[in-house]
């Protein structure tokens, strides 16, 4: 199936960049949020990126006029009706993205993808929101969208062959690596990397060594480009929290069991960088 038009819902974080790198593939794209507020707001974001793109010599004026021209933004599903797939972006709660699901399966044609954005929910939920379980599947997206070469497809245990193709077609036309998983918590990345700071955290709490020591094992031993804790303090520690626990409910899989540690930092407001305080301290600006 060929795909030319995008709808993409929510243009917060992770919406406006899914939106900017559609129209960079030349996709025409039209975004829905709920107040024109916040939709200007997300727009503005794709304009600043795509403007330090063309500062920075990665593309031109003429470029970035085009790549702006495929965009269309609403605060209406209605916009939605003519759209090959659809992508949501909207928060990680299972409750409003299934009532999203079934709108956009009211709304959409039949053979429009109905694709989700969601770091660890079911997919497969989501697909029976719909009465088009085949062609729903999940496109993870990684931080910052338009930077990462990664994009992690889920399978819901109800998507077709004919849609996993397409899809994987489209994700490689915007420039992506694909990875694809079953439908299972956390699927690859967001497992792998629960896991990791998991186990960085029960390191720390059990005095076996000091955060910057847990920090370098993985760094300097294995090349990562930040340490788990550190990288915990970045992404912020109550995000990081609330995954894990939605991970462990779902799956009580003992390696993603949150710790009481992370637990107590959260509740005492030590939530990581954007506190200023998490397992390591920081000066404002830092
Ligand atoms: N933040 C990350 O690093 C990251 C990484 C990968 C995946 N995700 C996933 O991406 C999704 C979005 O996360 P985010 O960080 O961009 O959140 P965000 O809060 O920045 O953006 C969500 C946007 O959705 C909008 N919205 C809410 N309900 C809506 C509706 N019914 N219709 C249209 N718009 C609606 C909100 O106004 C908001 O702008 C979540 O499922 C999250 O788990 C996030």
């Amino acid at each position: 199936m060929e795909i030319r038009k995008i709808g993409v819902v929510g243009c917060g974080f992770m919406g406006s960049g899914i939106v900017q790198v559609c129209a960079q593939a030349g996709y025409d794209v039209v975004v829905a949020e709920i107040s024109e507020q916040i939709l200007s707001k997300g727009l503005a974001t794709v304009e600043y990126y795509l403007s330090r793109d063309v500062a920075k010599g990665r593309i031109s004026q003429q470029d970035k006029d085009s790549m702006q021209a495929c965009i269309r933004g609403g605060i209406t599903k209605e916009d939605l009706t003519d759209r090959d797939l659809v992508i949501e972006a909207v928060p990680e709660d299972m409750k409003i993205k299934k009532e999203l699901f079934a709108e956009l399966d009211r709304l959409c044609p039949g053979h429009t993808i109905l694709c989700s954005n969601t770091s660890c929910l079911s997919v497969t939920e989501l697909a029976r929101a719909t009465s088009r379980p085949d062609r729903v599947l999940g496109m993870h997206f990684l931080s910052p969208v338009p930077r990462s070469r990664l994009l992690e497809i889920v399978r819901a245990d109800t998507t077709s062959e004919e849609t996993l193709a397409t899809v994987k077609a489209f994700g490689r036309s915007l420039g992506k690596e694909i990875l694809v998983a079953r439908d299972t918590p956390g699927f690859i990345f967001n497992y792998l990397l629960l896991a990791l700071t998991g186990a960085a955290v029960r390191l720390l709490e059990n005095g076996v060594a000091s955060a910057e020591d847990i920090d370098k094992s993985m760094t300097l031993g294995l090349g990562h480009p930040i340490g788990p804790l550190a990288l915990a303090d970045f992404n912020g520690l109550d995000v990081g929290y609330m995954v894990a626990h939605a991970m462990y409910e779902r799956s009580k899989d003992p390696c993603l069991a949150p710790s009481a540690m992370l637990k107590r930092m959260v509740e005492s407001g030590r939530l990581g960088r954007k506190a200023g305080e998490g397992f390591y301290k920081y000066s404002q600006g830092e």
